[in-house]
């Protein structure tokens, strides 16, 4: 008979973000605005996924000012750490040993199909780091590791959660002793909210990216009021008023990509948006989004100036929420080293 401590837990969501370069307006409504909703409904745990930031070539200063610019990012923009807990990944050690532990389970086969290594590794991949390609196994031992049941992520992470299901599903089945419920819940992607992508203000067929070369492409969460009036100015648009229905709108990205950027920032949906655009030329259109823009990132980025003037302040606020996350942890990487079989 395996004692086993931890608990099965209801409900409950993990999501992480890199801490790699300025976060922009796609992070913003396509990740940190979602959680800032969710932490009120359910228990929640996100993480600054350092470990992850590394899988590809970081600059060691530049690494720890982007983290503390994303904590910084994240408070401001509403998390309470309070309500949740918020801590970077690497300070958790048992995300690296569960995800040894995970790469035993996962199949090289399983790996081989996922699109973002494709992606991410180019014409090079002899040249990729194994930690890239491991990637996603890293990912299930961050949504194991608490048990999470559901996962808000953006469209482009669907096929990694897919992934941490059979990862946890075969763990399930080579260790679950018989008679017992499945150890892990099979965690649900939760995709959320009408601007989940947010596309390039430069290119409405390319995603907001924090590697655009074009600073234009992005409103970036640290712009000034001035850089976000004069970004959406400037925004590619195409020469006709908005269309009367949402068919017609889906055929021209950039107006639909604005549109959406609109109904996101008002918490209305992209069809009620365009019933109050509909048939008014971009001029008319953009100043609205400019002024709902700087109304809802200028608090943000002046919060944020302010945290980041004390980082031993926001040092303390990771210090804090790694040992809220190690609580949780730790008890579930020792029942997963005892089914393993581990003497310890
Ligand atoms: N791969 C995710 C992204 O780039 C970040 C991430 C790492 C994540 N671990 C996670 C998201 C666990 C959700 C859950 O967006």
């Amino acid at each position: 008979m395996i004692n086993l401590q931890s608990d099965h837990v209801k409900k409950r969501i993990f999501s992480g973000i890199q801490p790699t370069g300025n976060l922009h307006l796609g992070n913003y409504l396509g990740a940190i605005k979602n959680w800032v909703n969710l932490q009120n409904h359910i228990s929640s745990i996100f993480s600054i996924v350092d470990l992850h930031a590394i899988t590809v070539p970081q600059e060691p200063l530049k690494l720890k000012s982007s983290t503390h610019e994303v904590t910084a990012a994240i408070i401001a923009s509403g998390i309470d750490i309070n309500k949740s807990i918020l801590f970077n990944q690497s300070s958790v050690k048992e995300h690296s040993e569960l995800a040894w532990i995970l790469n035993c389970v996962c199949r090289i086969g399983w790996l081989n199909r996922m699109t973002q290594f494709k992606e991410k590794a180019g014409k090079h991949k002899e040249n990729a780091t194994v930690g890239l390609y491991g990637y996603p196994v890293l990912m299930a031992s961050d949504i194991l590791l608490y048990k999470s049941t559901h996962v808000p992520v953006g469209d482009d992470q669907k096929q990694h959660i897919e992934l941490v299901r059979d990862i946890a599903s075969s763990f399930n089945n080579m260790f679950t002793p018989q008679n017992e419920p499945d150890f892990f819940t099979l965690p649900e992607p939760q995709i959320i909210g009408e601007a989940t992508r947010v596309m390039s203000l430069r290119d409405g067929t390319k995603k907001m990216s924090k590697s655009d070369p074009s600073d234009a492409s992005r409103v970036n969460l640290t712009d000034t009021k001035e850089e976000i009036s004069n970004k959406i100015k400037k925004a590619k648009t195409d020469p006709f008023p908005l269309p009367d229905t949402l068919d017609e709108l889906k055929n021209r990205p950039e107006a639909y990509n604005l549109l959406s950027i609109y109904s996101s920032l008002s918490d209305q949906t992209l069809e009620k948006a365009l019933t109050e655009f509909s048939g008014k030329g971009f001029s008319h259109f953009k100043p609205k989004l400019i002024e709902l823009a700087v109304e809802t990132l200028n608090p943000i980025s002046c919060e944020m100036r302010n945290l980041l003037k004390n980082t031993n302040e926001i040092d303390k606020i990771l210090k804090d929420g790694e040992l809220k996350a190690r609580e949780i942890a730790e008890p579930v990487l020792k029942d997963v080293k005892k089914l393993v079989g581990f003497v310890n």
